[in-house]
């Protein structure tokens, strides 16, 4: 991996070329420790259901993992290897967007083969879609969605191996990123976008944005050009989604840190700087060279600015001259998503996870009660963070990050959120991605991706990282959902229990623990959970990034795919696989539940069509027009 260029890495492998992990390491040791806590997954399962048969065949055989999918309204299809889209019998599925398709009059033919230019590169379809969400506004569907990265080895020409040769390429790569809300209507011919709506915007990282909150202000967000520090351009690697009640939408800062680099590798930073950027992976060498041409991103000039990234933002999708607020009250780290949901007693509850190895999984709590009116942006500030902590018994806590449980600052705590759940004792997880809340019991799910360091090494700031209950594979390569059910059933309890939904693994080529849970089968396995939603009737959808190579420990796998669990069950079925390369990410509904909007990110090959692969957004319908979540 270290012969590896940057730009062809994944931004967590990119994170470990700079923190690698020792050459080897026992993979028996595996099989060893999961066996050892089979007891305990068989009683952390006392509530739900399907996970009696989960933890009683944990350790089955693959004869034990038998296919079953009864309650879901279609046949699974087959794991499948090939470079398109299936989904299976009675549905069909279309191309919405792709990377490159203008969004305005303006960028009509705008042309990505070989790298587009950058006129117009503001007014189009961004690269690398993500999370997204719908809204209905006034008889207007809206649908917000972000583009998460960029691969500067297709952007640029070839001979410059992804790094920018001058200030317009740096611009062009900032704009093809970020976010688009656009308009989007249902015709004959299926669903299409409103060119020239005058809803439709691309946000992209030059975009102002306030900065509000508790830390809105604090020196360390300070920079020349914004001495104040409650001001910031842009907003950037933004991954998983959020909707907020009062119907604005929630974008997630995840891998920052690779945006920013050093033009002298020998700069000097106060101690805090210095430990945030070991913390975060910022580091002399960046991902996407922007400090070659833009100061901005250059940390031996603007040592602050790395701290304006690593934000929830919100974006009022309906009003698209307005400008779109960093909340720091939600903390600052590798965010995947923003779950939102409402405690018991209407305060505003948001579930985060930080995506990144050994990293931790949040919680924030509103101190006001969500009502009609109310200061929304109070809702998302005033409040209290709190980091997860499971123990070995089923049960967990919310530990919340104060001055008397970090020994830090109120500011300093959202500013540097990962070393303030480090002194507050959270779980270290398996790269927390999406958390999904179910609409109809309360209870949320998230998707712990995979781990190869999970009991070979220490994370970023050094915590242990044994192997824990909800994360119970040494160098786990497939991932798990943890889920957990509240005390009393109110989200902004500060107790809760949990259990593991499913643990991902292969049947075919395992029969210990990764072989993954009874749960998982020949007919539906899969590997590396990552975006997940939870639709109407409590079904949960979940969205893989991870091996396709079909080989090995992965052989039979197939492609990234989105299936779909029974919560009562435990059943998973596949419903759809994507083209080869790709991953799946980014999930939501029409407000009539009749069509499924879903992201299909890096494919390779040239899907869906012409010579370049595209990231493109896809509908999924019912033949018969029925309902689908
Ligand atoms: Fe952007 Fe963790 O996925
Ligand atoms: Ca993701
Ligand atoms: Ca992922």
């Amino acid at each position: 991996m270290k012969d590896a260029e940057p730009a062809t890495l994944s931004a967590d492998d990119w994170d470990e070329l700079h923190f690698p992990r020792p050459e080897t390491n026992d993979f028996d040791r595996v099989v060893e420790r999961a066996i050892s806590r089979r007891g305990f997954l068989g009683g952390a399962v006392a509530f739900g259901s399907g996970a009696s048969a989960m933890g009683a065949g944990l350790m089955g055989s693959t004869a034990a993992h038998a296919v079953t999918a009864s309650r879901f309204a279609f046949t699974p299809i087959a794991a499948q290897t090939d470079r398109t889209v299936h989904v299976p019998e009675g549905y069909e599925w279309k191309v919405l967007m792709r990377w490159g398709d203008p969004l305005f009059s303006a960028a009509d033919g705008y042309d990505i083969t070989n790298g587009g230019p950058v006129e117009n590169s503001d007014k189009i379809f961004g690269e690398n879609t993500d999370g997204m969400e719908t809204f209905s506004f006034r008889g207007h569907e809206l649908i917000t969605i972000n583009h998460e990265n960029s691969n500067l080895k297709v952007n640029l020409p070839a001979a410059q191996a992804g790094v920018p040769a001058n200030a317009d390429e740096v611009l062009k790569i900032q704009n093809i990123q970020g976010v688009t809300v656009m308009e989007i209507k249902e015709s004959a011919e299926g669903w299409l976008v409103v060119k020239d709506s005058p809803f439709n915007r691309r946000i992209h990282h030059n975009t102002p944005m306030k900065i509000v909150g508790p830390a809105a202000g604090h020196d360390l967000l300070k920079t020349d050009a914004d001495p104040t520090g409650t001001t910031s351009l842009g907003t950037m690697n933004n991954c998983g989604s959020g909707k907020t009640p009062w119907g604005t939408y929630l974008t997630c800062e995840e891998n920052f840190n690779g945006y920013f680099g050093s033009s002298d590798e020998n700069a000097s930073y106060n101690q805090k700087v210095a430990d945030g950027m070991k913390r975060y992976g910022i580091k002399a060498e960046s991902r996407n060279h922007y400090e070659l041409y833009d100061p901005r991103f250059d940390t031996s000039k603007n040592p602050n600015e790395p701290h304006r990234a690593g934000w929830i933002v919100e974006i009022d999708p309906t009003e698209p001259d307005s400008t779109p607020i960093k909340h720091t009250g939600l903390g600052r780290f590798k965010h995947e998503n923003a779950e939102v949901t409402l405690a018991a007693d209407g305060r505003v509850v948001v579930y985060m996870g930080d995506d990144e190895r050994g990293e931790y999984l949040y919680k924030f709590v509103s101190n006001a009660a969500y009502t009609p009116g109310i200061d929304t942006v109070r809702l998302l500030n005033d409040g209290t963070l709190h980091v997860a902590k499971f123990n070995d018994d089923a049960t967990g806590e919310w530990l919340p990050l104060t001055p008397e449980t970090t020994g830090m600052d109120a500011a300093e705590i959202l500013i540097f959120t990962r070393m303030a759940a480090t002194a507050a004792g959270g779980t270290t997880m398996d790269r927390p991605e999406w958390v999904a809340s179910s609409p109809v019991a309360v209870e949320a799910y998230c998707c712990l991706t995979n781990n190869k360091n999970r009991g070979v090494k220490a994370n970023a700031g050094g915590d242990d990282t044994s192997v824990n209950g909800p994360n119970p594979r040494e160098a786990n390569k497939y991932g798990q959902i943890v889920r957990w059910r509240p005390t009393d059933d109110d989200h902004a309890a500060e107790t809760f229990d949990w259990d593991l939904y499913v643990m991902a693994g292969n049947p075919i080529v395992h029969s210990d623990a990764r072989a993954g849970s009874a749960n998982v089968n020949e007919g539906n396995l899969f590997n590396s959970p990552d975006g997940m939603a939870i639709d109407s009737t409590g079904l949960v959808w979940i969205q893989t990034d991870g091996n396709d190579d079909n080989e090995d420990d992965f052989a039979g796998n197939g492609n990234n795919q989105m299936l779909v669990g029974d919560p009562i069950t435990g059943e998973i079925a596949r419903f759809m696989t994507g083209p080869n390369g790709c991953e799946v990410t980014g999930l939501a509904w029409s407000t009539d539940r009749r069509t499924m909007f879903v992201g299909i990110q890096h494919p390779g090959g040239n899907w869906p069509d012409g010579d370049t692969p595209r990231s493109s957004v896809i509908t999924i319908k019912r033949v018969d027009n029925g309902l689908i979540g």
